[in-house]
């Protein structure tokens, strides 16, 4: 039996790619810029690479209208390494951190966070299942916090802030991963975002820190030097080796980025597809999603079938249909469609269809 078609990739991360990225990062596997030999192949010393971080860095500058006393760093080790990065490099010993813990990937950055300091949950939205994010104005801030860290977009619980908070003198620390480069940034609210890139970029591994200037300098002395944000700045970010593949993928992506129209334009297409997708769960009570309609995310449709029983098959009979990876996040179970800035409109439409297909054999 042939294959019922091109299979649409509904996956959390890594997540789906655009072709032409794809080509063109085949391509660089037989000769990178006329070198004679892959990007694999070159050292991280060469030209040809430091001009591409070059090139990468102010490919997210321009993307983001970032103001220029922040500063862009790339590191490995994933965004879960910089759950315990960040005290290191920005909370003095015995200081307090807030949080806002908003679903499973705020509570595992507490989890890391407490082994550094006193880690202060100012909000938490637990209590109703993380269904929604707590308003800044309910948050409890004291004088003595020296960051406050979101998760704007709770890739497993299916949440996302509406809108940059705003925590007076407290710098906001924001992990963007499964949101990153998806809309537009209000930066005067924030004294780092980092984000893993395997979402709206592509590559696992590799996160890219963009952090303020007066936040940096602090690090405690026990931090690894390669993970010393003020000496990485120091060293051009060249330390030690850097994730070059992957940094090159995201340069692919940022250049892909542009010519869909940069952040704007994703962002409007970003909020289209989620909510297409939310309208047919609304449509009755055959599907239900456990977000309030508020605080819903546009990059994790998160999503449940009344009759749990139908969960799995729902699963095979779209994994049939081409309709790859979409069973919910492993704590969160149910369903969950992944709408990164590289799924195409036709996606989103044939998983539409199969929704309300379902919905008439079964309900
Ligand atoms: C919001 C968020 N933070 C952190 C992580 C962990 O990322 P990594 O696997 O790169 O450590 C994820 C992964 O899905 C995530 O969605």
């Amino acid at each position: 039996m042939g294959s019922p078609g091109p299979t649409h990739n509904f996956a959390a991360g890594p997540a789906t790619m655009p072709p032409e990225v794809l080509e063109r990062a085949r391509a660089s596997l037989v000769d990178w810029r006329g070198l004679g030999h892959s990007l694999l192949e070159a050292p991280f010393t060469c030209d040809e690479f430091r001009a591409l971080m070059d090139t990468t860095r102010n490919q997210i500058r321009t993307a983001l209208a970032l103001p220029d006393h922040y500063h862009i760093l790339f590191f490995q080790g994933g965004a879960s390494a910089q759950f315990s990065l960040i005290p290191l490099n920005l909370l003095p010993p015995h200081a307090t951190a807030g949080y806002v813990e908003t679903g499973h990937w705020s509570a595992r950055a507490i989890e890391e966070g407490q082994r550094y300091g006193p880690a202060l949950v100012v909000a938490s939205s637990r209590d109703t299942g993380f269904d929604r994010i707590p308003p800044v104005s309910q948050w409890t801030l004291t004088e003595k916090i020296r960051y406050c860290h979101i998760t704007p977009n709770e890739t497993a619980n299916g949440v996302q802030f509406q809108s940059d908070p705003d925590c007076g003198s407290i710098p906001l620390v924001a992990d963007m991963t499964s949101e990153f480069l998806s809309r537009p940034i209000d930066f005067q609210h924030y004294g780092m975002i980092y984000a893993g890139t395997q979402k709206n970029l592509g590559p696992t591994g590799l996160v890219i820190a963009i952090i303020r200037d007066d936040l940096l300098g602090n690090a405690r002395p026990e931090t690894p030097t390669v993970f010393n944000y003020q000496l990485q700045l120091e060293q051009h970010n060249r330390i030690n080796t850097p994730l070059m593949f992957a940094i090159y993928l995201t340069h692919l992506m940022l250049d892909w980025l542009e010519t869909q129209g940069g952040v704007k334009a994703v962002h409007i297409r970003n909020r289209s597809q989620s909510q297409s997708v939310y309208r047919v769960i609304d449509e009755d009570d055959f599907y239900r999603c456990p977000a309030i309609s508020e605080h819903r995310s546009i990059m994790n449709v998160c999503f449940g079938i009344k009759d749990a029983h139908l969960t799995q098959r729902f699963l095979a009979e779209a994994s049939a249909s081409g309709l790859a990876n979409l069973a919910g996040h492993s704590h969160s179970g149910g369903l969950r469609a992944s709408l990164y800035n590289a799924q195409p409109d036709l996606a989103v439409t044939a998983l539409t269809s199969f929704m309300d297909d379902f919905r008439r054999r079964y309900g």
